[in-house]
């Protein structure tokens, strides 16, 4: 989610590798930007730092007002936060001694770590991960003397996710990094060498780059790239030529950050799982901070959002419900905030923002405070205002969403939102912690699942490009398939400005069948025919009506459902999934369909008209 960049280079020159690393930053600053730093080591071995909270700006405004001295080898970070907010003091690089590290990534086992490092009187001044790693690094380069070894020791004793590229102040012509399911790239130029979180990082600079693979350590000097494994043996990176621009580069060769963000929502749902089960796999949801006994008491749940973030909310009700046997209201926020909805200090309020700063949902948050009601923000945008007015917040770890339409985010909402259902379930004793544990399996095996689905994209994105010309789509969905629905119309209407609708496959014969006619595209969401199969025969039956009555029927499907067959004008079909997760996986093909759609007609899907990535006025 960070932006890394990392230089080195034999021109001693006072701006040039702090060029080169700020512009770096500059072309990652989507990757997070609520903090930035860079940390240089000087020929003659000086170790100098800057880093500033907010937007780069900020970082470059403190390096025109505190220069920093020459240097050859420079390390920069833009930050989207995890662990601690977005401070001066957060900010990477953390420095250790001589040595300075940044971080991409969440650091699973930190607190363990930390807890012997403060035991043996190291102190500490930031809340992150990250300062834990660059203490562990000082360490082991005092027994080894050799960045590299030191930087390979402590990667094999981290658990989680992360990249980390360190310097040190008595090796000024080397960078080193390490890498763990986070990305590194190495860009190879001449006499000057360059690492980044993505290849945009140095693309204006060489296209020639090493993709490094996991568990790999890589050592660049002027001259020479060197990668060795977590074992310190040498090791294969992969060498390929980058055939993006600049401009393509920074949306990692997608052709829009909503292609690439739908694409990232593995990660998204991964990074939302990761940091939240013990050692024994249960759940652990620390930062929930509302005394157990004040969850143990609550008797209704109220869910506050607007738009995708009130259909994850939508989700969430027949999940919560579901293992929990609270009563789960879903409020659009603008409508709860003046309705004199009932709410007091037995109610838990759910505010479901993904920038944090939709002004509707913090009126909400603000009224049902002031009503005694205790408030959890389930946010992805650190240091936002809903979190603050908040008493607690459950963040989701989709990384900056840049593209308007919410794709990743709503996904990491839902996965959010199941650790919040669960969690309760295991406190109030509506579940035992190993059917916990169960559940928890099938979610951490989703993000393998939606990878799936993105792979069989094509078919999606060629009925898209047919029917370029649709002027209406229905989607019809139920049970947590009807949330499914309206997101899909939702999507569709924002990207493509076509009129679409999503109702409750139940409600078509009190109404919406009404709408029917020869050609009409309708999507059908159905439900696992495993689970409980009245509903799944019941949704079968809705798409004969409406093909009997000239629908094209779209559906989507679970692998294996042949039912579907005899009615369906396309079927996409998506891996088996428990019910309640389904939504995970039902929704990607709608997403892909209408970003497709509206990309065939020339639109800009990442800033459709009218809108804005945050309604931050009521
Ligand atoms: C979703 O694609 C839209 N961009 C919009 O409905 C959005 O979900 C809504 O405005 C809520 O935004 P938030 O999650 O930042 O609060």
């Amino acid at each position: 989610m960070c932006g890394i960049v990392g230089y080195v280079g034999s021109q001693v020159a006072s701006d040039h590798p702090l060029d080169v690393v700020l512009e770096g930053l500059r072309r990652l600053e989507y990757r997070g930007y609520d903090s930035a730093g860079v940390a240089l080591v000087s020929p003659d071995g000086r170790l100098s730092t800057a880093k500033k909270a907010g937007k780069l700006a900020n970082l470059v405004e403190e390096l025109d007002l505190r220069p920093l001295p020459e240097s050859t080898a420079a390390i920069g970070h833009t930050r989207w936060a995890t662990h601690g907010g977005p401070t001066d003091v957060n900010a990477h690089p953390h420095v250790a001694g001589k040595l300075a590290v940044i971080h991409n990534g969440i650091v699973e086992n930190f607190a363990s770590l930390k807890a012997g490092l403060v035991a043996d009187g190291v102190e500490f001044v930031s809340e992150t991960d990250t300062e834990v790693a660059a203490q562990l690094i000082a360490r082991a380069y005092e027994s080894t003397g050799d960045l590299t070894a030191a930087m390979t020791e402590v990667a094999r004793s981290l658990h989680g996710t992360f990249t980390l590229l360190a310097v040190h102040e008595d090796a000024p012509g080397l960078v080193v990094g390490a890498r763990h399911d986070s990305p590194l790239v190495v860009g190879i130029g001449q006499g000057e060498n360059f690492l980044g979180s993505d290849v945009a990082a140095f693309i204006s600079h060489t296209k020639e780059a090493l993709e490094l693979g996991q568990d790999q350590v890589v050592t660049i000097t002027p001259d020479t790239v060197t990668v060795t494994g977590f074992d310190g043996l040498p090791a294969e990176a992969r060498r390929y030529t980058v055939d993006w621009d600049a401009a393509a580069a920074e949306k990692g060769g997608f052709a829009s950050f909503m292609d690439k963000e739908i694409h990232d929502q593995p990660h998204a749902v991964a990074d939302t799982l990761l940091g939240r089960t013990d050692a024994h796999g249960r759940l652990v949801l620390d930062e929930v901070r509302i005394d157990e006994s004040v969850l143990r008491s609550v008797d209704k749940i109220v869910v506050v959002a607007c738009g995708t973030a009130a259909y994850a909310g939508h989700v969430a009700k027949y999940a919560i419900e579901h293992w929990c046997r609270i009563p789960v209201e879903v409020e659009l926020a603008h409508e709860f905030r003046y309705r004199d909805p009932v709410v007091n200090e037995r109610t838990l309020v759910v505010a479901v923002s993904q920038s944090g700063e939709t002004m509707d949902t913090l009126m909400a948050v603000r009224h049902a405070r002031e009503q005694g009601a205790k408030v959890l923000a389930l946010v992805n945008t650190h240091g936002s205002t809903i979190p603050r007015e908040a008493d607690a917040v459950l963040y989701t770890h989709a990384g900056p969403e840049i593209a308007v339409a919410s794709t990743k985010a709503f996904l990491a909402q839902i996965t959010a939102a199941y650790l919040l259902g669960l969690y309760l379930a295991q406190l109030r004793g509506n579940k035992y912690a190993d059917e916990v544990g169960e559940i928890l399996i099938e979610l951490r095996a989703m993000p393998d699942k939606i990878q799936q689905v993105l792979d069989r994209a094509d078919r999606v994105r060629q009925t898209a490009r047919s029917m370029v010309d649709t002027s209406s789509v229905l989607f019809l969905g139920r049970h947590v398939g009807f949330p499914v629905a309206m997101e899909g119309a939702l999507k569709l209407k924002e990207l493509a400005y076509i009129h679409a609708e999503g109702f409750a496959a139940g409600e078509l014969k009190h109404g919406p069948i009404a709408l029917i006619e020869e050609g009409q595209p309708v999507f059908v969401i159905v439900p696992s025919p495993r689970g409980r199969d009245s509903l799944h025969s019941k949704v079968v039956s809705n798409i004969q009506e409406i093909r009997a009555r000239g629908a094209r029927t779209l559906v989507i499907a679970e692998d294996g459902d042949t039912d579907v067959l005899p009615y369906a004008d396309e079927v996409f079909y998506v891996p088996q999934s428990p019910t309640l997760l389904a939504p995970l996986l039902a929704v990607v093909p709608l997403q892909i369909f209408a970003c497709e759609l509206a990309t065939a007609k020339g639109l800009d899907v990442d800033q459709p008209r009218n809108l804005a990535k945050s309604v931050t006025v009521e």
